[in-house]
């Protein structure tokens, strides 16, 4: 499933980040590449451990916490700890790869199977010319650029990539998300049942419509969640 996340951040949230990139200290993304994306990335990030770094990551978990549909399409059983990544210059562009099917957190050894890659645009649209994350759906490819403060979640075993940037800077927070429902189809139909149950609860309150509703929904979690 491939859904866009709106207002993760406020406008407000987006000014603290960028005014503390200001002047963050930046390294070679090829550091915490696997040999498959060493060839093709190109770009720079954020030291894991950075203060910018940390403050940052707290903020977008916050937001993940709060947003109304994060958890409910996610499902999510274990969250990487979010990196900020830059492309500009001549670091600009990352080619075609599919994530590690395994990341492993720096410090804390966390392990976290990438069922789901997040990317979060920190920088306006229009502030830098290309910078697309491409992602690849069979025969066809979706171009995502979005405004600062929403993100787009999407399978993890996708191929994508992003377009090289012409002008200004992209940046962005990924980040990786294990999921109770290991399932890409099973979670996508247990989003949209639980969305559909709430505008169903919305229009006609709790009636028994919306109870059975609800009692499928979690049944169906407690068959196929691990967690
Ligand atoms: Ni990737």
């Amino acid at each position: 499933m491939i859904f866009h996340l709106k207002n993760v951040l406020d406008q407000t949230g987006i000014a603290t980040i960028l005014d503390t990139l200001n002047d963050a200290p930046w390294s070679a993304g090829r550091e915490s590449a696997g040999r498959q994306a060493y060839a093709v990335k190109n770009n720079e990030q954020l030291p894991h451990d950075s203060q910018a770094m940390i403050a940052i990551r707290k903020q977008v978990l916050a937001g993940l916490d709060v947003h109304p549909q994060f958890f409910s399409a996610t499902l999510p059983r274990r969250v990487f700890p979010p990196r900020v990544n830059r492309y500009s210059g001549e670091t600009n562009s990352f080619g075609a790869h599919v994530d590690n099917a395994i990341r492993f957190a720096p410090d804390t050894g966390l392990r976290v199977r990438t069922d789901i890659s997040c990317t979060l645009f920190l920088a306006p649209p229009e502030s830098y010319d290309g910078g697309e994350l491409i992602i690849c759906e069979g025969q066809f490819e979706r171009h995502v650029k979005l405004a600062a403060g929403d993100a787009i979640i999407y399978p993890g075993t996708s191929v994508h990539r992003v377009a090289p940037v012409t002008r200004g800077q992209r940046l962005a927070c990924f980040f990786w998300i294990e999921s109770m429902v290991r399932e890409d189809d099973r979670r996508q139909l247990l989003f949209e049942l639980d969305q559909t149950i709430m505008s169903l609860r919305d229009t006609n309150g709790e009636d028994s419509h919306a109870v059975s509703l609800t009692g499928t929904y979690h049944n169906l979690l407690r068959m196929w969640s691990n967690t």
